[in-house]
């Protein structure tokens, strides 16, 4: 599904992804981890168009994807969420959310849209109305984040950038459930710091430092406790 193979990606001279590669297979869930500064965002960044690959290659579904303009990878039907805030302040929440109807074929109307979300988050509802302007840390990232997994056509392949950041506890939870439903149609990779939670969906981990996977293996494979894991994975 997703192959990345011997990546190499710099900003300006500085090398921040070396020889890096990885490859996720379909209906699977990838969790990546790594201290602060170790590559995550980028690496995903990098698999969506956003930030330039100087080496190597990325292909999905046998194409190669290297470099692309964004627009055209989420064409592709790959989704990605950004570890920042990113939500259009002077759009409503509803508007949002009429932004991820993008097929022209699909009959979903906007209340449709809004009962998924609000299954999954209610904590939106009094908000439906509001400008994104006016929401908090939290909310924004539920409306981010909804918006990638409610999307028509439903992403082959999603990536989300630290989803659990700004969530109660309840809401991580509805949202690792949700992942998981999504599993089997989409493939995802999930970069995140709250391991616990990752690691209750993911079927493989990889552990990044200095933009270079340094262990990776089959979640099956750890033990779940979260102290031992943190030691383990982050050193
Ligand atoms: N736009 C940029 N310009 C220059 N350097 C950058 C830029 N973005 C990130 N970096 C640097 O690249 C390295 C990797 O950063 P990146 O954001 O990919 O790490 P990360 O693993 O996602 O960290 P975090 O856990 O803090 O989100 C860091 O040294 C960072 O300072
Ligand atoms: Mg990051």
């Amino acid at each position: 599904m997703l192959s990345i193979n011997n990546l190499g990606v710099y900003y300006d001279d500085i090398q921040v992804i070396h020889n890096l590669s990885l490859r996720a297979e379909e209906g699977e869930i990838y969790a990546l981890f790594g201290r602060n500064g170790a590559g995550k965002t980028t690496l995903v960044k990098s698999c969506v168009g956003l930030v330039p690959v100087r080496a190597g290659n990325i292909t999905f579904n046998n194409r190669d994807i290297t470099n692309m303009e964004p627009y055209k990878i989420c064409s592709l039907g790959i989704g990605f969420t950004f570890q920042e805030r990113c939500v259009f302040p002077t759009l409503s929440v509803k508007e949002h959310l009429a932004l991820t109807e993008t097929s022209a074929f699909s009959r979903r109307n906007l209340k449709e849209i809004c009962d998924e979300v609000l299954d999954l988050f209610p904590e939106i509802e009094p908000h439906l109305n509001d400008k994104a302007a006016t929401l908090s840390g939290g909310e924004a990232q539920m409306v981010k984040l909804a918006m990638a997994i409610v999307r028509r056509p439903k992403p082959k392949l999603l990536l989300v950038d630290e989803p659990a950041t700004g969530l109660s506890p309840d809401n991580v939870h509805r949202l690792t459930n949700k992942l998981r439903e999504l599993k089997g149609e989409t493939t995802i990779i999930i970069v995140e710091q709250v391991i616990r939670a990752a690691i209750q969906i993911a079927d493989s981990y990889a552990v990044i430092r200095d933009g270079a996977i340094i262990h990776q293996d089959r979640v099956s494979s750890i033990d779940k406790d979260e102290e031992m894991v943190q030691k383990y994975i982050l050193g």
